[in-house]
């Protein structure tokens, strides 16, 4: 028990980096919550800070996601229902980023640390995800509005296409994480859906410019 505690505290530890703000603060000089959508992602990091920037926010809160996930049950030697430790880890990452017990138990939206997880629990529903962000991004350029969607076909696709018994037997853990980490990821973005449904969300524009 131990043990198993004391891997999700590090899975919510190393997701609670906010690796978005830290690059905020040394590459921008600025407080990401005080600028742009206020959030702590790398869309705001895009927008306030350009593509490049943005980019290499994605890839380290989606590592601080994936690591924990692959690596830290295959360390816990001895638990026979590793998947079950590996969803834990990855809901703690998850919730890491998004409470950070360094920001004062507030985060961001866990759109690219989910990622990151469900690429090592989920692959086959994290393309459907990822497919399904690249569509609505390329057509309406909104992020927002692609990470929703892209949740919501994650969940519709891990419990109706992917497994015939998404509650049976080993799979409950990775059943229950597929309806509540999309449930809470669209759950947080409840701003951006009111800004969506009176038309208000915008495009998402770059600093300085690029693809776009
Ligand atoms: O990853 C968060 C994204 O879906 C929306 O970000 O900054 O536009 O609220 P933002």
């Amino acid at each position: 028990t131990v043990v198993i505690a004391g891997a999700l505290l590090l899975a919510y530890l190393t997701g609670s980096i906010p690796f978005s703000l830290i690059l905020g603060r040394l590459v921008g000089g600025i407080d990401l919550r005080e600028h742009g959508s206020k959030n702590v992602g790398a869309t705001n990091v895009t927008r306030l800070l350009g593509w490049r920037w943005g980019a290499i926010a994605l890839l380290l809160d989606a590592l601080k996601g994936l690591a924990p996930t692959l690596l830290i049950p295959k360390q816990v030697e001895g638990w026979t229902t590793s998947s079950h430790l590996a969803v834990g880890c990855g809901v703690a990452a998850i919730l890491g980023h998004m409470f950070s017990c360094f920001l004062k138990f507030k985060g961001g939206k866990g759109v690219a640390t989910s990622l990151g997880v469900v690429s090592v629990l989920a692959p086959l529903g994290a393309l459907a995800a990822l497919g399904t962000f690249i569509v609505l991004f390329a057509w309406k350029r909104i992020v927002s509005l692609g990470s929703i969607a892209a949740a919501a076909v994650f969940a519709a696709v891990q419990m109706f296409v992917l497994s015939p018994n998404p509650f049976g037997g080993s799979k409950l853990s990775l059943a229950l994480f597929s309806l509540a980490v999309p449930g809470l990821v669209i759950f947080r973005h409840r701003a951006n859906i009111g800004r969506l449904l009176r038309g208000e969300e915008k495009a998402l524009r770059p600093a300085g410019g690029g693809p776009g």
